[in-house]
């Protein structure tokens, strides 16, 4: 009798070529599921930068340390450390709590001396009185001072002077002040804004004599292209906003009128059998037309002077 299993075994699997089929379309999965990320990535890199530039990079202020070396700088003057801020842009973009904050980090870096060199108030919808309370909380043992720029003038100068005047910075429009410390004497000057303003360096600089070191607040950086003409040391100004969006390996994309040439840091401009004109351009603290920063982040920098001989 044929017993009923068989001890006969099975025709032997290709078990190898099932293997591979299994590979094969595991393959194609972890493929399709790589070039769906990727496409993923691709669809959403532009709305995450976006995001970034309007939501995160715009309220990043950071604080930036320079030491500047000039020359003819009166020993009693080594080692000032100016705060240095520019292009606050008051308004729908900057809050009254913003301006708050930056003023206490400011403040708690204990400056010398304190320049803010234009641009207060962005929006028609604000009124820059508002941060008066906060603006007067700005002092330095040498003093608080300002000058204007193109945007000051677009919602009035006499609503930036007011807001400035009010809040105890001597706003410098042509004119000068001298300091005098251990015997030795400096002189701050402020020009008016290159571009809506009437700037008239002949009574900026009327009451500074040649030999005495001379800081001069500009609104737009290109303007040292005039100043190197005069007897001026060191120039501190805004405007560019380090061009407001940056791309890699390129650099700013836009960048406004008579703010050019010297859009962002320290600048040397020498001068023939002369001391040469330093120059320093922050990015500024706010924005304007678009509310967006890219690789260009806010700031406000502590300039410490330093003599060379
Ligand atoms: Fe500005």
């Amino acid at each position: 009798m044929q017993p009923l299993t068989s001890d006969k075994a099975d025709p032997p699997v290709d078990t190898s070529s099932e293997t591979s089929k299994l590979r094969t379309s595991q393959q194609r999965v972890s493929r399709r599921r790589f070039l769906k990320s990727m496409i993923g990535s691709i669809v959403a890199a532009p709305f995450l930068m976006g995001a970034y530039s309007r939501w995160v990079e715009p309220k990043w202020i950071r604080s930036r340390e320079l030491t500047i070396a000039t020359q003819r700088l009166p020993q009693a003057f080594q080692g000032m450390r100016i705060a240095h801020l520019s292009d606050l842009h008051f308004g729908d973009h900057t809050s009254e709590q913003e301006v708050d904050s930056l003023i206490s980090r400011v403040m708690k870096a204990r400056p010398d001396m304190i320049c803010f060199t234009g641009d207060l108030v962005e929006d028609h919808k604000v009124s820059g009185k508002a941060i008066i309370p906060y603006l007067k909380k700005l002092r330095a043992p040498f003093g608080q001072y300002a000058v204007l720029g193109n945007h000051d003038y677009r919602r009035g100068t006499d609503l930036a002077t007011e807001v400035l005047t009010e809040a105890g910075i001597d706003v410098l429009t042509n004119k000068a002040r001298i300091l005098s410390h251990i015997g030795s004497s400096m002189a701050i000057a402020g020009i008016d804004d290159a571009l809506d303003g009437t700037p008239e360096m002949g009574n900026a600089l009327a009451s500074v004599p040649d030999e005495m070191w001379t800081l001069l607040l500009a609104h737009e950086p290109d303007w040292a292209d005039y100043t190197v003409s005069s007897h001026v040391d060191m120039q501190l100004s805004g405007h560019s906003h380090g061009g407001q969006i940056r791309a890699p390996f390129y650099g700013p994309i836009f960048l406004p009128e008579m703010g050019k040439r010297y859009p962002d840091g320290v600048y040397t401009l020498p001068r023939e059998h002369d001391h040469p004109l330093m120059v320093h351009t922050s990015r500024g603290l706010g924005t304007t037309l678009l509310p967006l920063r890219l690789f260009c982040p806010p700031e406000w920098t502590m300039i410490t002077l330093q003599s060379e001989m």
